[in-house]
């Protein structure tokens, strides 16, 4: 039976493809108050510029491509089974050729209803005031916002415990509950970090190698010694 890896991914493994990133220097969410953007209350109070953000973001993301790092793990499958559990709302990782991918906090390339979450939309296009679910209800960037329930979260885990390998590529782990999957992984389980920054991050996770490299450098790397073994 092929080993299980599960890989946890951050907006880093996305940056070298042109996505910003979160916090640091430029991240993306200089000039924009978290609370204004990501929020239930920045929607309630200008929805308008809750939805140009978005809009924004989701045209950027359609001039992007996946980068080496989004591939190589593409090629682990080949021996092993690959769960990719992304913090992120781009669609790289499947771009690339990933066959099991969970966005944790939602996806760019899809809307929602504002009445009925259950009802959700592929969406390439700016979301307008005039776009609505079919029940007549205006729809929302499908991202889940601070302060709301991360759905998802529940099979993360689950999928997280039956981990022999844990990869985890270009997060701060600062946001939760996403961050704690790294304790749900088994503490047999080898774990490796991948992140330029990895001396900043924490380390009291057992069996765990920081490597501190960046995505497109470091995750082809750990691939060929992954592929190397079996
Ligand atoms: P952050 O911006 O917090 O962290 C990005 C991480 O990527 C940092 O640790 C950087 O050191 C690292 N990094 C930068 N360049 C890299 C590269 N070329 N290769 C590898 N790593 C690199 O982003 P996240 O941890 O993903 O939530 O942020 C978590 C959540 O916070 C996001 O999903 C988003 C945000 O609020 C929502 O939108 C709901």
């Amino acid at each position: 039976m092929k080993k299980k890896i599960v890989v946890l991914t951050g907006a880093g493994i996305s940056a070298e493809s042109g996505i910003q990133t979160f916090r640091g220097a430029n991240g993306l969410w200089e000039g924009h108050r978290i609370e204004d953007v990501a929020s239930p209350e920045g929607w309630k109070r200008n929805r308008q510029l809750v939805l140009d953000f978005y809009n924004l973001r989701r045209r950027l993301l359609l001039s992007v491509e996946p980068n080496e790092g989004h591939k190589a793990l593409v090629e682990l499958e080949k021996k092993y089974h690959v769960v990719v559990i992304t913090q992120n709302v781009d669609d790289l990782h499947e771009r690339a050729g990933s066959s099991l991918v969970l966005h944790l906090h939602g996806e760019l390339l899809k809307a929602r209803s504002t009445l009925d979450e259950s009802l959700i939309y592929d969406w390439r296009e700016d979301i307008t005031s005039e776009d609505k679910c079919e029940l007549g209800f205006q729809l929302r960037p499908h991202i889940v916002w601070f302060g709301e329930m991360v759905p998802r979260m529940e099979d993360a885990a689950l999928i997280t415990e039956k981990a022999d390998i844990f990869i985890v590529i270009g997060t701060s782990l600062q946001v939760y509950p996403a961050a704690s999957l790294l304790y749900f992984a088994p503490s047999h389980s080898r774990k490796f970090l991948i992140d330029p920054n990895a001396d900043e991050l924490p380390s009291k996770v057992e069996n765990l190698r920081t490597i501190k490299a960046s995505a497109t450098t470091g995750v082809p790397d750990l691939v060929r010694l992954l592929m190397s073994e079996v």
